[in-house]
């Protein structure tokens, strides 16, 4: 049976913060959840584009409850503004999806001085999760999803050089920050068992989507990509069954089902071996505390 929308049943009364829900994958998300009735924070880096997107959004929800608010995941400032904005405004939180992200873009420097994808991907997510987290502990059915990609299985963590300070590689540097995120989920999910915090940490990656994603990819590549991709809507599948499925538990990836993972109905998938390697994510967890100044409080 193919996972929809459908099988997720009202959402009424809930709240869900989705990064980078202007456009693309992130828009979706949001659009089906509204249609769910659940409210939605648009954390979005640019406040008139979250606002056409809230335009849009209630053109098709009349009723839906969306809130725009700035998030700019490679300033750690703004991530704080952010988690301390929302915290004067709600008392919880029940979905909070980790979906903004940037792909393959020229060499560049984070203003808190991290290369781009790993603080746009990575570490804004890490900081802002770490913030949210005593809003969700405990919040019944609270779920974070993380993003990922199949990306992730050419990813390395280079814990010697993660910023890429001796030579970049744009795909490298993607494929880290992608391996990051599923580690993350993975490890997150492990320390709020732990510590016996009922919110489930669960990953997702969308196959090969026609969204904004490819703005970097090379010209050449981008030939094959009608091929493949499947719609914006489509891709927000995986995400929305990771929010909502009712089979879901922590710790689990979700992704399309056919063409190598790259498109169809939404499924529980697995990851490689790197992405579940325990003392690796310790590792990246400590490093991501250590670089984004945000101790998570279990
Ligand atoms: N599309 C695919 O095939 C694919 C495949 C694998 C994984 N993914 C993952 O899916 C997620 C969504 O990507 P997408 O395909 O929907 O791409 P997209 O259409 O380019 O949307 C990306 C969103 O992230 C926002 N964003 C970028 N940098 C940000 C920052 N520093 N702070 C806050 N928001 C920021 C963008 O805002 P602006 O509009 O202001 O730039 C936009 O809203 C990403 O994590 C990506 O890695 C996508």
């Amino acid at each position: 049976m193919r996972w929809t929308i459908n099988d997720s049943g009202s959402q009424a009364g809930r709240l869900a913060v989705v990064t980078g829900a202007n456009i693309g994958l992130g828009y979706e998300t949001a659009l089906a959840l509204a249609g769910r009735g659940c409210a939605v924070v648009l954390a979005c880096r640019n406040l008139d584009k979250a606002k056409a997107a809230s335009a849009r959004l209630r053109a098709q929800h009349s009723a839906a409850e969306i809130e725009c608010m700035e998030l700019d995941l490679t300033r750690l400032k703004s991530v704080h503004h952010f988690a301390t904005t929302f915290a004067k405004r709600y008392q919880s939180l029940d979905l909070l999806i980790n979906n903004a992200g940037i792909m393959m873009p020229p060499y560049a420097l984070s203003e808190d001085g991290f290369e781009s994808q790993l603080a746009a991907n990575h570490l804004g997510h890490f900081a802002m999760t770490g913030l949210m987290l005593p809003l969700l502990a405990n919040i019944p059915g609270s779920r974070i999803v993380s993003l990922s990609s199949l990306a992730h299985k050419w990813g390395e963590i280079r814990l010697d050089d993660p910023q890429f300070e001796k030579g970049y590689s744009r795909y490298a540097a993607y494929c880290q920050s992608k391996l990051a995120c599923l580690i993350f989920s993975y490890e997150l999910n492990r320390r709020l068992q732990a510590a016996g915090i009922k919110t489930l940490s669960v990953a997702a990656h969308p196959g090969v989507a026609a969204t904004n994603l490819a703005h970097y990819f090379p010209k050449f590549l981008s030939i094959f990509f009608p091929l493949v991709c499947q719609s914006a809507a489509d891709g927000a599948l995986p995400t929305l069954y990771a929010a909502l499925g009712s089979d879901i538990n922590g710790g689990d990836y979700c992704g399309p089902r056919s063409m190598g993972q790259m498109r169809g109905a939404p499924i529980k998938v697995g990851s490689n071996r790197r992405s579940r390697d325990e003392a690796t994510a310790k590792k990246l967890w400590r490093m991501s505390e250590q670089l984004s100044h945000v101790q998570y409080r279990f």
